[in-house]
């Protein structure tokens, strides 16, 4: 990036890592979790450039902002040898100047990977991954406020030892592929926290229950190996129709928290797809899941911040292409369009902002 562009979006983190009292508005979900000592934000995507409204929502509400899908292998490489980085510039730039803290997801996840990833050899592979790793994570080394180095690292439904997610990376080079990928991270940026991030603890279901053993033992192997870990992500895409038991979470969050890393709740949002009745219903029993998950994280100390995923309903990835194409596949009918979040289509406030907001006063059940 230009070195004026840079500067920039340096003033930007500078003014992000600051005692974080007079950036955003007082009635903010951003402004509400700092009073907690928390960070609050949203992903971001190109959309912020195409409505200006919710731009200003999410600088308003938001203290950290994370890319949805900008630096994800393939969108920033669209071919091997092509690198494009523009939008992933524009919204860096974008977070900066508005003093947002930043979060890059992902650099290397063995899933929503181009085909051209899946025709090369278990060494390209390996060489990819290095190269990916140094010139993207390089690229932004000092912007960033942390980094998902390794996404989903767990998906036991493919039979693998340990319960691996399997995938190019892991094909490649085993479960090998994490140590070395947050070793390539800290050697590109030395300054951002590196995570890694997670889906399905949430659940207690045996997806649930196997992911989180499975996360603990490695988070164990990866700090004795002096591996350059420095924090969580749990996903949270919350799915209300599924078995959830808040001491059992709870439990496991205390569990994490015993390994000193902080834990960052990374991708919130509540399905609504098991709710029926009207629409203040519906936004009432997604507000009450939002109160009753967060409640339990706030009451752990080493959750220090939560992100949702998007920030109103209008660009829910829910409501985007790649859900309907998976629902389309799985032959799945929603009757009305998802809202999962705490802004509605028009930027109002529902429910699920005051919820949001009450747990993060402290304001329980
Ligand atoms: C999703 C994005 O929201 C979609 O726009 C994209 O098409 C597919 O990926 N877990 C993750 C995120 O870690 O990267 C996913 O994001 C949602 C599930």
């Amino acid at each position: 990036m230009a070195n004026l562009s840079r500067r920039a979006v340096l003033a930007g983190l500078a003014a992000s890592l600051l005692p974080r009292a007079t950036a955003a508005q007082p009635s903010s979900l951003g402004a509400i979790a700092d009073a907690r000592g928390v960070w609050f934000g949203s992903a971001i995507g190109e959309e912020i450039f195409a409505d200006p409204a919710y731009a200003a929502a999410i600088a308003r509400e938001c203290r950290m902002v994370t890319i949805e899908n900008a630096v994800k292998l393939g969108f920033i490489r669209p071919e091997p040898d092509r690198f494009t980085p523009e939008m992933a510039d524009r919204l860096v730039l974008w977070a900066g100047e508005k003093h947002l803290a930043i979060r890059g997801h992902t650099l290397v996840w063995n899933d929503n990977n181009p085909d051209w990833l899946k025709r090369m050899s278990g060494r390209e592979v390996a060489r990819l991954m290095d190269a990916h790793i140094a010139e993207t994570a390089g690229r932004y080394a000092g912007l960033i406020q942390s980094w998902d180095v390794v996404n989903e690292p767990f998906y036991p439904g493919f039979g693998l030892p340990g319960g691996y997610r399997d995938g190019p990376f892991f094909a490649a080079m085993g479960k090998d592929y994490i140590a070395r990928a947050f070793h390539a991270a800290r050697a590109a940026d030395p300054i951002a926290k590196l995570t890694l991030n997670e889906a399905f603890t949430e659940e207690d279901t045996d997806l649930g229950r196997r992911v989180r053993a499975g996360l603990l033992g490695l988070v164990d192997d990866l700090l004795d190996a002096g591996v350059p870990l420095q924090g969580i992500g749990l996903q949270g895409h919350l799915k209300p129709h599924l078995p959830y038991d808040d001491q059992a979470f709870g439990k496991f969050l205390a569990a994490l928290a015993e390994r000193k890393l902080p834990i960052l709740i990374t991708e919130l949002d509540v399905s609504d797809e098991g709710f029926s009745g009207d629409q203040a219903a519906v936004d009432r029993a997604v507000a009450a899941r939002y109160r009753q998950f967060l409640t339990t994280c706030m009451a752990e100390p080493a959750v220090k911040g939560v992100i949702t995923w998007q920030l109103s309903d209008r660009y829910s990835w829910y409501r985007g292409d790649w859900y309907k194409n998976a629902q389309r596949r799985d032959h799945i009918h929603r009757l009305r369009p998802a809202r999962p979040l705490p802004l509605d289509d028009r930027l109002r406030p529902k429910a699920a902002w005051a919820a949001i907001a009450a747990a993060f006063e402290g304001r329980g059940l």
